[in-house]
């Protein structure tokens, strides 16, 4: 290229860029008044957005409470297929027996297959019908294989309970590490593979309930639990985010309730005292369940037993740790498990 061609060239060029800046310094005036129109639009929205949200906030503590006050009509369970982990003993065994009697077919999954023969014969003397199952939740591909077998033998799950549960009830040093491995599988990984497995079909008939048994232990710590402990506030967390998940892609269908009890008079806690027992008695097993029932009828979201735990959790996350612990030394919860003596089967490990 000779150099007047070069010169030529350049000139053309600084003539299209000049040319093309201003056109973008046209647009740029153009959409910087725009994008102010475009911020009073955005501003006015969210003013808008947030009435709404004052709005829906009103509604909903509004139907909270008179859902406290005046408690919704109960739903029929009748032919639902609900399935317990856990129902050889216990918790999970009366709620076995008490959805029987509402009418439900009743699944039973549990490590111990005599007592959970005996909770099908409780089932029976009522007039139900259950199907046991040998099942050691802290297996994973065991609650896969045996879930298929319970979609054949008696077809799609429409409420699961995951009841089963273990505690170690030692100190921090003093727990095995394949004991707080089994506290982990049965107490809150076995809640995963269970839900992974029967919401699927909830989700596809838009109907369903997850009942996630946790513990006043999922809202305030306790000396000697800390494999417990754990568990059950990852159940709490593990609960909170599966609801959201399920309001937020609007499978309202189906719903979900964590029950936190305090204690209760199993063989779980076992031999375990207080300071002022009258403070904190051990709650009947059938006035548990009751409540339960009445919670998952009524799909409610928590339910604690008893109330006092509700204040109990707010008190421990408002005032300093020191204080909080202050409290509990005086209650006697601190030295709550030194006479434990438990369910001694819990772990097969
Ligand atoms: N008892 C209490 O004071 C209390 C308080 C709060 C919450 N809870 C919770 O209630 C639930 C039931 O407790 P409970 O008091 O009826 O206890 P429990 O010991 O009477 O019953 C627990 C059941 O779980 C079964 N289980 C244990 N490991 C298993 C496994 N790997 N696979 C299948 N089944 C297994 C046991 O065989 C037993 O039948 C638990 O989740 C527990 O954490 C109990």
């Amino acid at each position: 290229m000779s150099s007047t061609s070069c010169e030529e060239e350049a000139i053309k060029r600084q003539t299209s860029d000049a040319s093309s800046f201003a056109t973008n310094q046209r647009t740029t005036n153009k959409c910087g008044k725009e994008s102010k129109e475009q911020k009073k639009v955005k501003k006015m929205n969210i003013f808008i957005e947030i009435l709404f949200l004052i709005r829906d906030i009103f509604v909903a503590f509004v139907e909270s409470w008179w859902r406290f006050f005046i408690p919704p009509n109960s739903k029929s369970v009748k032919g639902e297929i609900v399935l317990i982990t856990g129902s050889a003993n216990g918790i999970g065994r009366a709620l076995a027996v008490e959805f029987a009697k509402l009418g439900s077919i009743v699944v039973l999954w549990d490590i111990d297959g005599k007592q959970n023969q005996i909770t099908a014969d409780m089932i029976k003397e009522v007039g139900g019908v259950a199907y046991t199952y040998y099942c050691d939740v802290s297996q994973r591909k065991q609650i896969y294989e045996v879930g298929a077998r319970v979609k054949k033998d008696v077809g799609d799950v429409t409420i699961l309970v995951n009841n089963a549960g273990v505690v170690i009830g030692s100190g921090f040093m003093n727990c095995p590490d394949d004991e707080v491995l089994n506290s982990f599988n049965v107490n809150v990984l076995s809640y995963f593979w269970t839900v992974k497995y029967f919401l699927p079909k909830m989700i596809e008939n838009n109907h369903g309930h997850i009942v996630n048994m946790s513990s006043s232990l999922g809202l305030t710590g306790l000396n000697k639990l800390t494999d417990y402990c754990s568990t059950k506030f990852a159940v709490n967390g593990f609960h909170e985010v599966l609801t959201y998940e399920l309001k937020h892609d609007k499978h309202n269908g189906v719903k979900t309730t964590l029950i936190c009890p305090q204690c209760v008079d199993t063989d779980l806690f076992k031999g375990c005292r207080i300071r002022y027992p009258s403070l904190c008695p051990f709650m009947d097993v059938d006035y548990v369940v009751q409540k339960s029932i009445k919670a998952i009828l009524t799909d409610q979201y928590i339910i604690c037993l008893p109330r006092l735990v509700y204040f109990q959790a707010a008190i421990k996350s408002i005032l300093p740790t020191d204080c909080w612990i202050e409290i509990c030394t005086f209650l006697g919860t601190m030295t709550f498990m030194d006479s434990f003596i438990g369910n001694k089967k819990k772990c097969k490990c």
